[in-house]
Order: C-alpha cells, then sequence, then structure tokens
C-alpha cells in the first residue's frame, strides 16, 4: 500500500487504490491522467506501471500540491503536472498534441496535507483563517462569503450544499453576529455553530458547514458539471474513467452524465425511430458505486464517504 508523509507526519493513503488500478486497466505505453493530483498516491501508481512511451499528465489547482508532486515524482518529459482546474484539461493537452487519453482519474475534494494544514483554513479542528481556496491566486475566501451573504443565500448553501438541518439557524446567527464583529478564523465560525447547536451533533454539523463553504468557495460542482460535458471526447477507443466522490451531489451528477451518455438517443419516449442520431459512447462498468471495505475505512477515515464509478468508452 503507498503510503505518504504529509507535512505534518501523518500519513496519506491513496482511497481505493487497488481498484482504481485494476480499473483503469492501465497499459504501460498508454497515456494517463490524474485530475486531482493532491499528494499523487495514485499518480505515483499508475507512473510506475507505464514504460518509457507511455505518458502521464496530472492537474491541481492548489499550486502547493503541484510543487510536492514535483519534488516526489519521477521527473520526466512525458510526465507533465500542471497547475490549472481538471476542466481546463482539453486545453492542455492540445498543447502538447495529444488528442485523447486512454484513461482519466478524478479523485474529488480535498488532501489529507490540505485538511492538516491550519493557515488553509479547511479544517474546523484547527484554527485559522477562513480561506479554503484549492487555489490561493483566487479571489473569493470563505471569510468573504460569510460576511457579505445575506442570511438567505447563507441558509441555502449550507442546506444544499450540507444537508444541514440547522441551517437557517446558524445563517441568522453569523449574520447577527458579524454586525458586532466580522469572523476571521475557523474558531469564531466555530464557536457560533457551537452556540445555536451545543455540543451534541457538533461534530458532524461542523464537518457539513465546512463542506458546504468549501464546495462554494471553489465552485466545486460547476467545474466538475463542465468536465462531465466534455470528458467523453477526449477518451479512447477502451479508455476508461474512474471518479470517486465524496458528497451525494457529486455522485448524482457522474451517476446521471454517465447514464446519459451510456443510453445516446435523447429522443422522446414516443418516437419510435430515433431523430437525434446521438449514439451511445460509453458502458457503465460500475452498475452501483464501488465503496471501501471496512479494512479500508477502519485504516483510513477519510475514505468512508468515497464512492467510485467508472465507465468504458465504446
Ligand atoms: C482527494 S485529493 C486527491 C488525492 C490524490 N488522489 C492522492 O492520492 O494523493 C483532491 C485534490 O484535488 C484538488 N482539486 C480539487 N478541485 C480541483 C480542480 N477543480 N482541479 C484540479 N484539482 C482540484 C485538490 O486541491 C486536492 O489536492
Amino acid at each position: 500500500m503507498t503510503q505518504i508523509w504529509t507535512s505534518n507526519r501523518t500519513f496519506h493513503i491513496p482511497v481505493l487504490k487497488d481498484q482504481i488500478v485494476q480499473f483503469l486497466n492501465i497499459r504501460p505505453s498508454g497515456i494517463y491522467l490524474d485530475g486531482t493530483l493532491g499528494l499523487a498516491g495514485h499518480a505515483a501508481e499508475i507512473i510506475s506501471i507505464l514504460s518509457k512511451k507511455g505518458a502521464f499528465v496530472g492537474f491541481d489547482r492548489d499550486e502547493e500540491a503541484i510543487k510536492r508532486c514535483k519534488t516526489s515524482l519521477p521527473a520526466s518529459s512525458k510526465c507533465h503536472l500542471v497547475h490549472a482546474s481538471y476542466d481546463q484539461f482539453p486545453q492542455f493537452l492540445e498543447s502538447i498534441n495529444i488528442k485523447g487519453v486512454d484513461g482519466i482519474l478524478l479523485d474529488l475534494g480535498i488532501s489529507s496535507m490540505q485538511l492538516d494544514s491550519p493557515e488553509r483554513g479547511f479544517s474546523y479542528r484547527m484554527d485559522g483563517p477562513l480561506d479554503m481556496r484549492f487555489n490561493r491566486k483566487n479571489s473569493i475566501t470563505a471569510k468573504d462569503i460569510l460576511n457579505t451573504k445575506d442570511d438567505t443565500y447563507l441558509t441555502e448553501i449550507f442546506r444544499k450544499y450540507g444537508e444541514e438541518r440547522n441551517a437557517k439557524k446558524i445563517a441568522k446567527k453569523i449574520v447577527n453576529i458579524r454586525m458586532t464583529f466580522p469572523l476571521t478564523t475557523t474558531s469564531d465560525l466555530k464557536n457560533i455553530i457551537q452556540s445555536v447547536i451545543g455540543d451534541s451533533f457538533l461534530t458532524k454539523t461542523l464537518s457539513r458547514i465546512f463542506q458546504a463553504l468549501r464546495i462554494v468557495v471553489n465552485d466545486e460542482l460547476t467545474i466538475l458539471k463542465n468536465f462531465l460535458n466534455i470528458f467523453a471526447d477526449y477518451l479512447n477507443n477502451k479508455g476508461r474513467i474512474t471518479i470517486i466522490s465524496y458528497h451525494s451531489l457529486e455522485d448524482r451528477l457522474v451517476k446521471q452524465k454517465f447514464k446519459e451518455l451510456e443510453k445516446g438517443c435523447v429522443c422522446p419516449p414516443d418516437i419510435p425511430i430515433c431523430q437525434c442520431g446521438i449514439k451511445p459512447s460509453l458502458k457503465v462498468l460500475t452498475k452501483r458505486p464501488i465503496v471501501p471495505s471496512e479494512e479500508e475505512v477502519r485504516r483510513n477515515r477519510r475514505a468512508r464517504a468515497a464512492k467510485l464509478r467508472v465507465a468504458e468508452k465504446i
């Protein structure tokens, strides 16, 4: 099992690593794309199977992740590490004259390094600035959202992206408190949430609210939708797409898009002969999502919400 030390000496264990390697069905001379490099746990496995004829392209929106990958992954003219959002991959492939790839991986969400870095503001467990940007060059932070948006907006995002039952109460309290002093740290937010809901279910509520904010700060669902609309055009015949998601809304988007591409035709059901001419372009290989074993979750708590879906280009 690949394990990588993170900055503060905790282990990073790639989620569903064996299943990813198996499903990607890696050909040593193939071209593989990892849209979410993180600590390169999966990337290192993929690269270790590639021969000199193969190529690897990895993306991360986080510059720190790219810097780390540059030191941890073998330097090679066939290994491209790109600081950009994964939905920008077509532009990069075109720039290096690659028309299609044999496999794609997305392991969505946040890396253990980001979560364990207080200065990034992703975690309610450590005090830090309310930042939460994957790309620190982007302008909008969690602090901006919490201090400028009205309670209706905050309630909606806590409900929609955090599925939080106390969304309205928490949003109102935030708006109330910030009239006296602006929220600047993760502890400010944590204290407000605690004052609203007390100690029972506190951890779950904190996770849900922090997750909702992270999704909004990084516009994660829009980026996933953009990617899902284009990836199939860049998969070679029999090439595979593997996506690990950690949020029900992400998983639903992946499931629906795979289904749509497997079906092809979009004509209304009462038309006897297809008029649209859209042919199926994917075969779904996981009718139900693959989830980590109890043993994997025991070793790596962060894997517990993971759902893997895989499809093959036809
Ligand atoms: C769960 S981690 C990936 C872990 C990785 N598979 C590994 O084994 O080390 C998710 C990574 O995706 C990155 N990320 C999130 N959204 C992204 C996007 N739109 N484009 C590129 N990278 C993104 C995050 O910065 C984070 O480093």
